[in-house]
């Protein structure tokens, strides 16, 4: 159990950013509660110094019993189809709770704008107009591609196989680091006043296929060249760890989309806020493939 009375509600607190977001709360000392259906797997990956609510969005009760007497609520779930149903009916009931102030993980922009371009940006945007019709404090966050997500493993898999293979090809990303999304978020949470969103988060530059061989090369002491990961090849992947169908057509969006060059743009905003420059990918890929041997 927390020190103390917990006073802010981590939702998607077992998955991979909110881990690190509940990490980070809690080396600053706030005290954290984590919704989870899994309290027991949660209780072993987060540890002691958190409280646990056992449910979901889709359980009324539940929720409404992990709201009680907190103050700031991060809104974070996977994408779904009931994504925007779910946070929807989160952010209905933190209102009825008396919470201050909710910070949404959004999906990376080039997702949500313009409307239509993905399925699960159109679930970010309704979650995203409802929040800013909310009389609590708000505000979204949208992260570009996320380091962790795709590129670590392809990664490691270059330094076994001298290819790396990047759906994007050669056409640059501004990939962010996942530990400075869970930074902001936090800082979010805790700041006497929120920044005005939405927050559009990118690392510090954008990376083209050429560049992350060379890194991917540094790092492994072997020759690799990156090429063009093929949709049959992504999809087989994304089958093998069980993304399911309906969450993959998104996703092949994402890979044209990005392709075309949708996630290059840099912002400075994130930096702007950490007071400090953010995460490079070159330092992300020298981590990643020391860690693998
Ligand atoms: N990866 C990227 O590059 C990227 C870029 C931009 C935005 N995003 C956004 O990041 C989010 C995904 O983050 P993530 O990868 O960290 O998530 P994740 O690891 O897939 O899952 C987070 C947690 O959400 C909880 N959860 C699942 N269904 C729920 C429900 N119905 N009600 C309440 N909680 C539920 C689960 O906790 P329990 O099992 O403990 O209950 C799960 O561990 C998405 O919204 C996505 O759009 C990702």
């Amino acid at each position: 159990m927390p020190a103390s009375r917990p006073t802010i509600l981590v939702t998607g607190g077992t998955g991979r950013l909110g881990r690190l977001i509940v990490a980070d709360l809690i080396g600053q000392g706030a005290a954290v509660r984590v919704l989870t259906a899994r309290p027991a797997e949660a209780r072993a990956l987060l540890g002691t110094a958190i409280d646990l609510a056992e449910g979901r969005f889709e359980d009324a009760d539940a929720l409404a019993a992990s709201l009680a007497g907190i103050e700031a609520l991060l809104l974070l779930s996977p994408v779904s189809d009931t994504l925007a149903s779910g946070q929807t009916a989160a952010i209905a009931a933190a209102e009825r709770a008396g919470v201050r102030r909710i910070v949404k993980i959004s999906g990376s922009t080039w997702t949500i704008d313009p409307p239509g371009a993905t399925r699960s940006g159109d679930a970010h945007a309704a979650v995203e107009t409802r929040l800013r019709a909310s009389p609590l404090e708000t505000v979204a966050l949208r992260p570009n591609a996320w380091m962790q997500t795709s590129l670590g493993p392809a990664l490691v898999r270059a330094a076994a196989t001298g290819s790396l293979a990047l759906p994007q090809g050669d056409t640059p990303v501004a990939f962010i680091d996942a530990r400075d999304i869970a930074a902001v978020a936090m800082r979010q949470l805790l700041a006497e006043t929120i920044a005005p969103g939405p927050l559009v988060l990118t690392g510090p530059r954008a990376v083209t296929g050429t560049e992350l061989a060379r890194l991917a090369a540094q790092g492994s002491s072997r020759p690799v060249q990156w090429a063009k990961l093929a949709w049959a090849d992504q999809e087989a992947q994304l089958a093998a760890a069980g993304v399911p169908q309906s969450h993959r057509a998104n996703i092949q969006r994402f890979a044209m989309l990005m392709a075309d060059g949708a996630a290059a743009p840099v912002t400075a905003t994130g930096a702007q806020i950490l007071g400090r420059p953010a995460r490079d990918v070159a330092a992300f890929a020298a981590e990643t493939l020391a860690a693998t041997g």
